[in-house]
């Protein structure tokens, strides 16, 4: 079942609309109008109707405006070659990472309210409720193949810090490879996909998933701690916004992160490293050890100084967790 897109941006003002102006704003009948509401329950939405008033979504929704992500850009708007915002799309990165198939060398942006086969890492699926969250995807070229990769993921979890710090957001904390924590809960995460040759040129898909406003019907199905940005900041941030600095963020670190690498981040990153001399485990695909986390070199290798010696941990199918 597809989102009623068109009812629900007529609803997102959170106000009472009758059945009859919501028919005739959509070209439905009231009947039809009817019908497409007891359809919102599926979508997790709160919806009201009270006799002789109408329709109403508790709460209102935040939806995604186009404009306002473009016009948060500022300057890095000239770098972008596409934005596209879905209501709906099984993946932003498989989106993109489409595109960048057929037409590589492009920069482009994807957001969706709703994804339908959410990617996480690991093999894991991302979910996220519809216009609660950010699921924001961004494609772009890098001309030196995968190997000049080292430390991307990283990078990208500082920018997306960066950007949430410029929001007031404070007590955040960087997990080796790609999470972005909050008082030590999970507020976001990191997913890179590529497509190209691994010495040659190759597309990079980065998609981030940040939690803003997660429902906690919706929260209490995941299973690790987790935060999002109205309990950090004691209000939800306007989506849009928060998407157009994020963006902004994040082309002006791959500017830089495709001339220099990862190297003049390497400070800034270490500065908000989460384990920084904790126990770790370290799980790998087949087995775990344990050891002290001793933070990042300048390529991003994780080190962990292990019963057997100091041991460097290169991001893939490679997990963190805290031993302590
Ligand atoms: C993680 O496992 O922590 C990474 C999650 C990444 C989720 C984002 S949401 C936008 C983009 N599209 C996807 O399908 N996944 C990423």
């Amino acid at each position: 079942m597809s989102v009623p897109y068109a009812l629900l941006n007529r609803l997102a003002d959170g106000k009472f609309h009758s059945g009859e102006s919501l028919g005739c704003a959509l070209g439905i009948s009231r009947s039809a109008v009817w019908k497409q509401m007891q359809g919102l329950a599926a979508w997790q939405l709160d919806v009201q109707s009270v006799k002789g008033r109408g329709y109403r979504l508790v709460g209102g929704l935040d939806l995604l405006q186009r404009d306002t992500i473009l016009a948060g850009l500022g300057d890095a708007a000239a770098k972008l070659d596409s934005l596209h915002v879905a209501a709906e799309l099984d993946s932003t990165n498989r989106y993109l990472l489409d595109e960048a198939r057929v037409h590589p060398g492009r920069v482009s942006a994807c957001l969706a309210e709703f994804q339908s086969a959410g990617r996480g890492r690991r093999g894991r699926s991302w979910h996220s409720p519809f216009a609660a969250n950010l699921c924001l995807s961004l494609s772009w070229p890098f001309s030196e193949g995968a190997g000049a990769l080292s430390g991307l993921s990283l990078g990208i979890g500082l920018a997306v810090a960066r950007s949430l710090q410029g929001l007031g957001a404070v007590g955040l904390g960087l997990k080796w490879p790609n999470d972005i924590l909050a008082g030590g809960a999970k507020l976001g995460g990191v997913l890179i996909e590529v497509v190209g040759e691994a010495g040659g040129p190759c597309q990079v898909v980065i998609g981030i998933g940040l939690n803003v406003a997660m429902p906690p019907t919706a929260g209490a199905g995941i299973e690790q701690a987790w935060t999002d940005l109205r309990r950090l900041l004691g209000r939800a941030p306007e989506r849009s916004r928060l998407a157009g600095a994020v963006l902004a963020e994040l082309l002006q670190f791959l500017l830089r992160f495709e001339r220099e690498g990862f190297a003049p981040f390497h400070a800034d990153w270490s500065a908000l490293d989460a384990y920084k001399e904790q126990a770790v485990r370290v799980l790998l695909p087949r087995g775990e050890y344990t050891g002290r986390w001793c933070g990042v070199d300048v390529d991003g290798i994780g080190l962990v100084q292990a019963e057997d010696g100091l041991r460097r941990v290169v991001a893939g199918d490679v997990s963190l967790r805290s031993a302590s």
